[in-house]
């Protein structure tokens, strides 16, 4: 499969990952001040990253000491471009010592929330927020001398310089992490660096997203045919929501109905979905087929692999009909796919990031499909997909949906997967949704996956007999893109109504258990 050019971006502030998990957050946190950005790996040349011409630069923090060898370093062009930077805890260290400042290897470590004390309330970062606020910070070197040219504007109990800015030059240093939440006032002073001191405008929205993409679609497709898997979740949705709207009647989507989707979900999609979007829907009742593929097998990974199998066979089936329904129609020639930009930064993306972890979507379909890619979103994150659904008219239930995945409900059956099972745990499914809804915790909650184990009994007591049944686990977590997780704190009260109905409504269910570890150690789905 070829990847084809999406939409030209438009200008970006760059945001340099020096590693750990910062890079993302800051490139959110910055396009919620409404302003477009882009993660750049901190092993691109300099002048690679200039000449993208970046509105402005975010050095953003990692693991590293700038003492180390081998650490990352970036050449002196970048502080002297005339561009915009501000450096974040790595970053801000790196800037010191490239520019003539210090850091020391002081034993003066601070981790997680501190007291800073700013000394220059009227400064560009710091104006209009509190002389003493707390930040996170999350290091083992501190900053004793700026570099010349340099005002402090920070400090704290153990670092003497925890803030800088050079305004003549645009450049501006924090030693702690303005992304994270802890740091109270963070998103101000990210606001202040974008707003103040590169001088740019709140005006990006996922509406410019939309009108952009539609054009380099059209542009894109011509007057050929393309295909998009329809997976009942967000992304498909809303990538297959816009490449309607940008080539009507050319699109035809694939809704493969494999028996493995939570209750009402497919009845959504053939008739929610297709009454906002006019899509054009081929639905594949593929129940059967599945069912008997992943008869006997309870190795989660073995399930996964007849799954994805499946998946990928339904779906060229599809396509070949596709085709010779209207055989003198244009070539179907592209593959539409909700590929977001954390996948896209994950995977290495282009951008030589490294590559922390591949995406195995059901739904992802193989190298060997003779299709070009049109991947709208890849761009967005999350939530800004949940905009541009919003925009585009979608249904509430389809565009709030809690991540799903791929593999459905096959992984949420610790053990053999059967239509008996499927059934109960869509119940259990079902009223666990319902409640969590009616408890108004939709927004509160990242996922609530639950989970049978149908390997496991216990004897439960129900009117006057001895029971003998399953337990079914509830596991709602927090998180902000699912890499690490909480669980989440509900109020018992739901809880036990949940339970409740769970036992009294769902047959062969005497049990309902909470899941209260976080990931990790655990991962969010069971498997
Ligand atoms: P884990 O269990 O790895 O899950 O903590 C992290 C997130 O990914 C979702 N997930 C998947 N999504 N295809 C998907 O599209 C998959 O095969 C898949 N496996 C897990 C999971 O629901 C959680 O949000």
């Amino acid at each position: 499969m070829s990847s084809a050019n999406p939409a030209a971006a438009p200008d970006a502030v760059l945001v340099v990952d020096f590693g750990a998990q910062y890079a993302q957050l800051i490139a959110r946190r910055v396009r919620e001040a409404r302003v477009y950005s882009e993660i750049v790996p901190s092993t691109m040349p300099v002048a690679e990253m200039l000449a993208k011409n970046p509105k402005a630069i975010i050095l953003s923090g990692g693991p590293s000491s700038v003492y180390e060898e081998g650490a990352p370093q970036l050449d002196r062009e970048i502080f002297e471009a005339g561009v915009p930077v501000f450096g974040m805890c790595y970053g801000f260290q790196l800037m010191a010592t490239t520019l003539g400042g210090t850091v020391d290897n002081t034993g003066a470590r601070e981790y997680g929330r501190t007291p800073l004390h700013v000394s220059k309330t009227s400064s560009t970062l710091f104006e209009g927020t509190p002389a003493e606020q707390p930040v996170w910070m999350s290091h083992g070197d501190a900053c004793s001398a700026a570099p010349d040219g340099f005002t402090v504007t920070a400090s704290t109990d153990v670092v003497p310089v925890a803030a800088f800015e050079n305004d003549e030059k645009k450049l501006y240093g924090v030693q702690y992490h303005p992304e994270v939440m802890h740091s109270t006032h963070g998103q101000q002073i990210l606001e202040h660096f974008l707003y103040r001191g590169a001088g740019l405008r709140p005006d990006w929205t996922t509406g410019n997203v939309i009108e952009e993409q539609i054009e380099a679609i059209r542009a894109q497709v011509g007057e050929k045919r393309a295909i998009c898997g329809l997976s009942g979740g967000v992304d498909s949705a809303v990538a297959a929501a816009l490449v309607q709207k940008a080539i009507g009647s050319q699109l035809t989507c694939v809704y493969v109905d494999h028996g493995l989707m939570r209750k009402g979900e497919t009845e959504q999609v053939e008739k929610d979905f297709v009454a906002a979007t006019g899509v054009q829907l081929k639905v594949v009742d593929a129940q059967e087929r599945f069912l008997e593929a992943l008869a006997g097998v309870s190795d989660p990974e073995e399930k996964r692999k007849i799954i994805g199998r499946e998946f990928i066979r339904v779906f060229e089936q599809a396509q070949a009909e596709i085709v010779a329904e209207a055989p003198d129609d244009h070539p179907v020639e592209f593959l539409v796919q909700g590929t977001l930009y954390p996948d896209v930064v994950e995977s290495g993306g282009g951008t030589g990031t490294a590559n922390i972890k591949s995406h195995h979507n059901v739904g992802g379909l193989p190298e060997d499909l003779e299709f070009k890619l049109i991947e709208p979103l890849r761009k967005l994150f999350k939530d800004e997909v949940r905009m541009v659904g919003q925009e585009l008219g979608l249904p509430e239930e389809i565009v709030q949906r809690q991540p799903f995945p791929g593999p459905g409900l096959g992984i949420r059956i610790v053990g053999e997967v059967t239509k008996e099972r499927l059934d109960l745990l869509r119940e259990a499914d079902a009223i666990a949704r319902e409640e969590l809804t009616a408890a108004g915790l939709d927004g509160q909650i990242w996922q609530c996956p639950v989970v049978l184990l149908a390997d496991v009994r216990s004897v439960g007591v129900q009117g006057d007999g001895r029971t003998y049944g399953h337990p079914i686990v509830l596991r709602p977590v927090s998180s902000e893109d699912a890499m690490t997780a909480d669980w989440t704190r509900m109020p018992y009260d739901v809880l036990a109504k949940i339970s409740t109905r769970i036992t009294n409504e769902v047959k062969d269910v005497n049990r309902v258990v909470l899941d209260v570890t976080s990931k990790p150690p655990g991962t969010i789905e069971w498997e």
